[in-house]
């Protein structure tokens, strides 16, 4: 029996996930969330498969040991390369980012031309090409990966001539292409919305995976009628494997509130 009480566990290989946090807890604020954040071993992005899975996988442990009712991987790249191998190793509903983004994207564009950014690894799993053509074949989809966006993020250069420069050299190519709609498809780039839409123009919608994946936590827990109850005060709590200290200053700006209750732990001991 599930217990509407219970936590939604929500993993990312560092902070960045934080970002599909602030999102549910905006849509859902009634509900507990344990957070897990593998700040030791961040960058996923730029690792092999089979590391992406083994260190999802571990997170994913830790988080069922907290009792959790439903399980978000809010890391573009875990998700991208590891949904499958962690839905066969958990009994509670697990939602990636990567399917609603996808489907948000292929319903809103309307010349069929949609451009994808994301990490390395992201972009050479073809998880989010996959996923939009699994809703019309015939959508064109062109990639590209931005990895220093993240060290940009971090670094809290969110504005001005670095990420503009940046923004303008990596995305020069999709934006010729003449697309229409953009996925920020990598935890961070939603801090980047400001500049990324400056780049590409008024005429591309920019769709945001954790808003998704936000709404798509509401309409499952709904469906399964394990939605937290209104009157319970919800529980917060945030574990990383790296210094609380850290996550704490640059994590409250991807929250856009303050974090209590860090604590750090170790994984795959
Ligand atoms: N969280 C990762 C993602 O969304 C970005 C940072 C990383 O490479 O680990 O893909």
């Amino acid at each position: 029996m599930q217990n509407n009480n219970a936590p939604i566990g929500v993993f990312d290989s560092g902070i960045g996930g934080l970002t599909v946090v602030r999102e549910i807890q905006r849509v859902l604020p009634f509900e507990s969330i344990v957070y897990l954040g593998d700040t030791a071993r961040v960058p996923y992005g730029i690792r092999s498969p089979q590391t992406v899975i083994r260190y999802s996988l571990e997170c994913t442990r830790f988080l069922l040991s907290k009792k959790i009712k439903l399980l978000v991987v809010a890391c573009n790249t875990a998700a991208a390369v590891g949904i499958d191998r962690i839905r066969e190793t958990v009994s509670v509903p697990v939602i990636g980012v990567i399917a609603p983004g996808a489907k948000a994207a292929a319903m809103n564009t309307k010349n069929k031309k949609i451009g994808i950014i994301g990490t390395e690894a992201t972009i050479k799993s073809s998880s989010y090409l996959k996923a939009i053509k699994s809703f019309d074949e015939s959508i064109e989809v062109f990639s590209c990966p931005c990895p220093l966006f993240v060290p940009l993020v971090e670094e809290g250069w969110l504005d001005g001539d670095v990420p503009r420069l940046t923004a303008s050299r990596y995305l020069g190519h999709v934006k010729d292409m003449g697309i229409d709609t953009l996925v920020l498809g990598c935890t961070h780039y939603p801090l980047l919305k400001k500049v990324i839409s400056e780049v590409m123009g008024s005429g591309v919608t920019l769709i945001d995976s954790a808003v998704e994946t936000a709404k798509e936590v509401k309409y499952e827990l709904q469906s399964k009628g394990i939605e937290g109850i209104a009157s319970d005060a919800p529980v917060r709590e945030f574990y990383v494997t790296d210094s609380p200290e850290r996550f704490k200053s640059i994590g409250e700006r991807f929250l856009g509130q303050r974090i209590e209750n860090i604590n750090k732990i170790e994984l795959g001991v």
